[in-house]
């Protein structure tokens, strides 16, 4: 009898991180799985692939493991010209994101829209495929397993491509290079609307993981960035060193995700760059010193693709 009291304090706290843990993980998480994917969740899990943090296939975060979004102008098949369109290529080996394995985080008609017109339960991993996202008469949309109804596969797909977008690596870079601890991409239901576009919906997160919402506020929210500024050029330049378009900017350079050469194969000597930015920088020189081309396999061209693919 003597410790009465402390077993009663056990149990009470027992009831306390239950019923806590029942608010805060297993209702919304009712709520989550009851919520159909909008198109917006699809295209993301199709460009980002599965699971962009830290994880087993690519542990050291340097982008390995993802699909490649593709804008097509012509069928991959016949050669035919389309109405331009993207399509998300996952070279055989390549995991495929939550919808695709688990097709019940779909949910409702986008789940049975995807199995019986998309036929999405044909694909596997080993394989790899192509993946397009559709529209059925009534607006709902779906994900589509290319290989299976058009036909089209990785090789001739990637051939026919006029353009190959990174976005999927370049959210690793994002994940891994900490830009969340100044920038969000979350904009909020107020003013924010105005300056930053239109806040998330709860469906556009289905099956992603990470969501990279950003810890707290220090620069201008992300989410729609590459509708308002989709200059590559700026871009190549303000990571580089944001200081050449922001003289006063907090942000950091990035310079080290050009790796050892540039597009041209040339050597990146960061060392002779900085010599001459800084001269330029007391006003010594007139021009700043050119900023290298990022490598088509590059960090930064990942980065970049990421950046702008967020409309
Ligand atoms: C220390 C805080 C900080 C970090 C970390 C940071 N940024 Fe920034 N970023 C800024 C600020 C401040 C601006 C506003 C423009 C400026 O000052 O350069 C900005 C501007 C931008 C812009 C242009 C935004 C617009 O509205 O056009 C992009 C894109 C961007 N950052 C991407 C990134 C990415 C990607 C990373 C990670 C690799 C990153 N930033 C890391 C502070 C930061």
């Amino acid at each position: 009898m003597a410790f009465r009291e402390y077993r009663i304090g056990c149990v009470m706290f027992g009831v306390a991180l239950s019923l806590s843990m029942f608010i805060t993980i297993i209702l919304p998480g009712i709520d989550i799985s009851s919520m159909s994917s909008t198109k917006i969740a699809l295209e993301k899990q199709l460009t980002y692939g599965w699971e962009t943090g830290f994880n087993y296939y690519d542990p050291f975060l340097q982008g390995k493991d993802k699909p490649i979004k593709v804008t097509l102008t012509k069928d991959p098949k016949t050669g035919a010209a389309i109405d331009k369109m993207n399509a998300y290529v996952f070279p055989p080996g390549t995991h495929f994101p939550d919808g695709l394995t688990h097709d019940n985080i779909l949910g409702g008609n986008v789940q049975v829209l995807s199995m019986s017109l998309g036929e999405i339960n044909s694909a596997s991993e080993e394989q790899g495929g192509v993946f397009t996202v559709d529209e059925s008469e009534d607006g709902t949309p779906y994900i589509e397993y290319a290989t299976i109804t058009r036909g089209w596969t990785v090789d001739a797909t990637l051939k026919a491509a006029d353009h190959q977008s990174l976005a999927g690596s370049g959210k690793t870079m994002f994940v891994r290079e900490g830009c969340w601890w100044c920038h969000t991409l979350l904009p909020e239901q107020t003013q924010d609307w105005q300056t930053f576009g239109r806040p998330p919906m709860v469906g556009d997160f289905n099956g992603e993981s990470p969501t990279t919402f950003g810890s707290d506020r220090k620069a201008p929210d992300l989410l729609h960035v590459g509708s308002r500024n989709s200059s590559r050029e700026w871009l190549t330049m303000h990571f580089f060193n944001p200081r050449l378009v922001q003289p006063h900017s907090i942000m950091p350079r990035y310079d080290y995700l050009w790796g050892k050469t540039d597009a041209d194969g040339k050597t990146i000597d960061l060392a002779a760059w900085d010599v001459h930015y800084l001269a330029y920088a007391k006003g010594d020189e007139v021009y700043p010193p050119i900023v290298p081309t990022p490598a088509p396999d590059s960090e930064a061209r990942m980065l970049i693709d990421f950046i702008l693919n967020l409309k």
